[in-house]
């Protein structure tokens, strides 16, 4: 490798070595490491990609205004770190290994912690539209057990694509709720389908994606996050098998056994539950946490 070097490159690569070693008195090893590592590859990116002065101010402009539009309500350097796959990637290296346990997705920038606690069955909007939705399931651990008094919090998007918290005219507890799981480790709700919506990109993100060729939309999902005393919490989805975003998701957030068909049910089936009528979907779902102590 060395034999190909510039002259350039060699002063480079000598001058990352002197910003790294002024690290040496970082007393916290692991800060230390985490500076250094990423020292070195934002200098191996310049030098890799040849970085004109003018593409360095770009970028510092770009992050300049990622700052600038991020507040307590939104959080745009988040939406960075998950369109560019680094949310997904770092989700990968904690929780990617081969467990039978449900698997993680992003957590998103619409979770709204102290939902209201629902029964199960209950509906969490007061307007299940023409396609009403019911959600069944268990909760269970590694074995297959059914876990009791388990903590289901789910959130989704509206027909309008948008989620609660973005739009004045929903009820902000709409299509949200809390349940707890029963003594067979079940759970239940009626909803309304889930439906493809584009991130927020009306700042620098949905600028660069623009910029970029890539489109801004998010396959149709519910989002869960589970946890049961004893057990490591799981911040999940369930994805719309018939989404057509399902190979291209802005944030990279699909995992394949996430993915469920909404099986879809006649007007007249006998089980149509209470305060649905017409058309209606079912779709079922186990999640599975590890024990606490499997780490
Ligand atoms: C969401 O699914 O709510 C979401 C996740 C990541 C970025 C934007 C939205
Ligand atoms: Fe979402």
């Amino acid at each position: 490798m060395g034999d190909n070097l510039t002259p350039i490159d060699t002063a480079a690569r000598d001058f990352t070595r002197q910003v790294v070693a002024r690290l040496e008195h970082c007393s916290d090893p692991r800060l230390r490491a985490l500076v250094a590592g990423l020292v070195r590859h934002l200098h191996e990116f310049a030098i890799e990609e040849s970085l004109t002065d003018a593409e360095w101010m770009a970028g510092i402009r770009f992050l300049t205004d990622v700052g600038h539009i991020t507040t307590d309500q939104r959080q745009e350097f988040i939406l960075l770190s998950d369109t560019l796959g680094l949310s997904m990637l770092v989700d990968l290296i904690n929780h990617g290994a081969g467990s039978t346990a449900t698997e993680s997705t992003v957590l998103g920038p619409f979770y709204v912690e102290g939902s209201p606690w629902r029964s199960n069955g209950d509906a969490i909007t007061d307007d299940l539209g023409d396609q009403p939705l019911l959600v069944t399931g268990h909760v269970r651990d590694t074995s297959g057990r059914p876990l009791p008094g388990a903590t289901v919090d789910v959130w989704q998007n509206a027909t309008n694509r948008l989620y609660a918290v973005q739009d004045d005219t929903q009820s902000p507890e709409n299509l949200r709720g809390r349940f707890r799981t029963d003594g067979d480790g079940a759970f239940a709700f009626r909803t309304v389908r889930p439906v493809d919506y584009p991130i927020p990109a009306d700042g620098p993100v949905g600028r660069m994606l623009k910029a970029t060729g890539r489109h801004p939309w998010r396959p149709a999902h519910i989002h869960f996050m589970v946890s049961a005393n004893g057990y490591l919490p799981v911040t999940t989805h369930v994805f719309d098998s018939e989404s057509r975003y399902l190979e291209s998701d802005v944030v990279f957030g699909v995992k394949e056994s996430l993915v469920r068909p909404f099986a879809v049910h006649d007007p007249d089936d006998a089980a149509e539950p209470a305060g649905i009528s017409g058309r209606w979907y079912t779709v079922d779902i186990d999640i599975v946490l590890r024990p606490q102590e499997a780490g």
